[in-house]
């Protein structure tokens, strides 16, 4: 499964590049409004720190004014993924842009219909909103699990990005139920990597260690 960060801070995205198993990065609207930067420069920047697709979203909700958006946006970097919301307009922009080439990430997915409708408008990649699903009184993993058995019914080439994902839980069930793709605020991935009976461990570890008096180098 790969690994976006859904953020538009550079300090924790160029930290998670440094380990090496960071596969993408996500930003929106709102994520822009809290970096309080400019959306087209740190765009820039983040497309510089990571190799795989960066997404940024348009912000028109007609399909005209999309277009010319998506026209400034992709013009960033090669890696750029544009973002456009599940709507008719939404969709008749994917469906250009992907016929153009362009990588295209269709956001605010909430039922298997819509994510159904993306596929067939050629999306790169559909994002599910797992966390905003489950405060809503669903289950967002269903989600998850109705649109990898759809898309494998039909062997639909758009990628399942799990987003809005709150905790190591999502990320755990993502991976089980095989979606290709999550986006997870900094913490979470950070999160992933933490379990008391590792640090336990190497607790143990050090201190017979230094019990040797040895030195490996
Ligand atoms: C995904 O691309 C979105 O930016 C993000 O995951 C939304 O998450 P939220 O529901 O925590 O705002």
């Amino acid at each position: 499964m790969k690994f976006f960060v859904d953020t538009a801070e550079i300090e924790p995205i160029r930290e998670l590049a440094a380990t090496g198993l960071l596969d993408g990065v996500t930003t929106n609207p709102s994520l822009i409004a809290k970096s309080g930067l400019d959306f087209k420069e740190v765009t820039a920047e983040i497309c510089k720190l990571v190799d795989g697709p960066v997404s940024a979203e348009v912000v028109a909700l007609d399909h005209e004014t999309m277009m010319k958006e998506a026209e400034v946006l992709r013009r960033i970097a090669d890696n750029v993924c544009i973002k456009v919301p599940l709507t008719v307009d939404g969709l008749k922009t994917c469906k250009a842009l992907t016929g153009e080439g362009t990588m295209v990430n269709v956001t605010l997915c909430f039922s298997a219909n819509q994510a159904l409708l993306a596929a067939k408008a050629g999306a790169s990649f559909i994002s599910p909103f797992v966390g905003r699903h489950d405060d809503n009184g669903f289950d967002g993993m269903d989600l998850i699990e109705d649109i990898r058995l759809i898309y494998d019914n039909y062997a639909y080439a758009t990628e399942i990005l799990v987003a809005s994902v709150r905790h190591t839980g999502h990320v755990l069930q993502a991976a089980k139920i095989g979606a290709d793709v999550m986006t997870a605020p900094p913490k979470v991935i950070h999160d992933l990597f933490k379990h008391v009976l590792t640090d336990k461990g190497i607790e143990g570890f050090m201190a017979d260690w230094a019990k040797t008096g040895q030195s490996i180098l």
